[in-house]
């Protein structure tokens, strides 16, 4: 959603521009520009559409400077025209700038300009900005955006170039990611560490309600109350090619190939075999609270929520603990009442997720104290919780979710596992599942090498419009993730329920034409769910069960089925994802969908 990506320094910045703004593609966007200064000029570029077509405008124009500004937008406020794509501009076109968040009182402030002579060119909230900018501009802009920041409301991540003062970029933050990137040839600034990872991998994060002027010789952070901030660069573990395509078709299929390692990732260094219990430094400045906890509440949007809802059953297999899931949407407009001792889990891919955020904010207030289980190190989650554990999973690039949601997870499990050991778990409970979690890398691979059995599934069952995914207890999330798997990438219409559901109302769409996935393992639910399918089978429903191998009876009754290996229950869903997300990626790719970047979607949801 959204993406800024700067520069200032001693190379040409047009180039290093787009490959940022390419580098940001996966976030989501319809439309891109950028702004590039030579001295006192400033060149505008923008375009409609994909990157491509600004690149397309752009290659034959000589646009020289080395600083610039670019954006990708992801319409909120007016359409995704081109006098809507950020950079936007003053009136006398000297402030140039980009922005992603809302601007709240934009309205008003839209109107008092107005009545001062302000002539807009576009829709957006955005423009504001770059008018009051120009109006307190003194000869510093980074005294011009600090006063323009006391009088916004709402959220931001903003980067201002201004005529007059070549050579500088100010950049500022309020609810909106952004990180500074410290280069050799030059600084940069960015919201995603992916736009600028070629270049250097020692960043500044800057908090909220800080700016920062950025030149070519060095960066000076400051508060919004002109304190000076010092602040050491932190280096970042991403490397240039995790965010490459290594030969893959798209990022969704490459990450989902990439799981093994993701689930050794979560696990490495955490795990003591002998002892049964893992280690997880990450919480340990809350451990003494922690451990004597019995009350949590996991807040969590989208695929993340659905992991959320396969660990409150995991915890409730291994911990003393009640575990509540709730979609951060809705959590923070709840009367909350917490017992004493109450820990909030805020789980995230992005760590930047809007409502996830205003979630725990409000957690807090209300005494709670904050857990995040986040893969972007030094993202906002990560920075407002009081301890947490970092996926490790690298960049995912894809839109839809798949190694985040392994990787949470494997997370979970560790967590309920330590905190388990700590209650009523035995060694041998606790041996038995460090074991079974250990040997999840190698049965994923063996899930992984039946991907043209898979591909071969979806090429019979692509043309459906509707499916349901069915599980129970652990399976029911899956059911879930597995339906908004195949929605948000193929858009072929499908629902996740509860099986024991079905009788209450989906069975009557059962029919020839509606595929069903049954998610079905060796565990406690098999009975049950195998009086399900015949449910689905006796009114002539296409059914795909995930079965464990070997299962004989489940093969008799479904017309196709896909085995995972055997494992402890409460790891089947890591397994049984697996399929789900071969069987949407290959739907999407026999409807030549645009797998890594589906329509209206966004990678991060930096927007209530
Ligand atoms: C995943 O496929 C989705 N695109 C989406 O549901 C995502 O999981 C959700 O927006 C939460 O994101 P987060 O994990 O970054 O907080």
């Amino acid at each position: 959603m959204c993406g800024i990506v700067c520069y200032v320094g001693t190379q040409d910045a047009k180039p290093i521009l787009l490959e940022g703004l390419r580098r940001l593609e996966y976030r989501g966007y319809d439309s891109a520009g950028l702004a590039v200064q030579d001295g006192g000029e400033i060149g505008l570029h923008r375009s409609a559409g994909r990157i491509i077509d600004l690149e397309k405008k752009i290659n034959d124009v000589a646009i020289p400077g080395c600083t610039g500004i670019a954006h990708t937008r992801w319409a909120t406020h007016g359409e995704p025209t081109e006098e809507n794509a950020h950079p936007h501009r003053d009136q006398e076109e000297k402030v140039f700038v980009i922005h992603n968040g809302i601007i709240e009182n934009y309205h008003s402030l839209k109107k008092k300009l107005a009545k001062s002579g302000v002539k807009y060119r576009s829709d957006t909230d955005t423009e504001v900005l770059a008018h009051l900018i120009a109006g307190h501009f003194d000869g510093s802009l980074t005294e011009a955006v600090r006063k323009t920041m006391s009088q916004v409301e709402g959220t931001f991540g903003l980067a201002v170039i201004h005529k007059d003062v070549p050579g500088e970029i100010v950049v500022a933050r309020r609810g909106s990611p952004l990180i500074i990137g410290v280069g050799e040839d030059g600084n940069f600034a960015a919201s995603d560490v992916a736009a600028m990872v070629r270049y250097t991998n020692k960043v500044l994060h800057l908090n909220d309600n800080e700016l920062a002027s950025i030149t070519a010789e060095g960066v000076s952070i400051s508060t919004a109350q002109a304190k000076e901030v010092q602040r050491p660069a932190e280096t970042v573990e991403w490397l240039p090619e995790d965010a490459e395509l290594n030969g893959f078709p798209h990022f969704m299929l490459k990450e989902i190939f990439e799981q093994p390692e993701t689930i050794n990732n979560a696990m490495r260094g955490r795990l003591e075999p002998g002892e049964g219990v893992p280690k997880l430094g990450g919480i340990m400045p809350v451990w003494n609270d922690l451990k004597k906890c019995r009350h949590m509440v996991i807040v969590a949007c989208g695929t993340s929520y659905y992991a959320g809802c396969v660990g409150r059953t995991i915890f409730e297999k291994l911990t003393e603990i009640d575990v509540e899931v709730e979609l951060a949407s809705e959590f923070r407009y709840q009367k909350l009442n917490f017992p004493p001792n109450t820990f909030i889990i805020a789980l995230s891919q992005s760590g930047e997720t809007a409502d996830t955020l205003a979630a725990i904010r409000e957690a807090s207030r209300k005494g709670a104290t904050l857990l995040g289980i986040v893969n972007v190190v030094g993202s906002s989650i990560a920075r407002e919780t009081a301890a947490g554990i970092y996926n490790h999973a690298g960049p995912e690039i894809g839109v839809a979710s798949t190694k985040i949601f392994i990787s949470q997870l494997t997370i979970l499990t560790l967590l309920a596992l330590l905190l388990g050991r700590h209650q009523n778990l035995s060694l041998t409970e606790g041996v038995e599942a460090i074991k079974a979690l250990g040997a999840l890398p190698d049965q994923v691979r063996q899930i992984l090498s039946q991907d043209n059995h898979i591909q071969a599934i979806a090429e019979k069952y692509f043309k459906y419009n509707n499916w349901l995914f069915l599980g129970r207890k652990y399976g029911y999330p899956i059911a879930m993730e597995g339906a908004l798997k195949l929605k948000e990438i193929s858009y072929i219409h499908a629902e996740g329920y509860a099986a024991g559901e079905m009788k209450h109302g989906p069975i009557a769409l059962i029919n020839p034409e509606m595929p069903t996935v049954a998610i079905a393992p060796r565990d406690a639910m098999y009975e049950k769910m195998i009086g399900n399918m015949q449910e689905v089978k006796s009114r002539r429903g296409p059914l795909i069960a995930i079965a464990t191998e070997g299962d004989e009876k489940i093969r008799e009754i479904a017309d196709e089925v896909i085995e995972i290996p055997h494992t402890l229950e409460y790891l089947y869903p890591v397994l049984a994802t697996v399929p789900c997300q071969l069987l949407a990626y290959h739907c999407a790719r026999f409807l030549n969908r645009d797998i890594d970047k589906p329509r209206n979607l966004a990678k991060s949801v930096t927007v209530e």
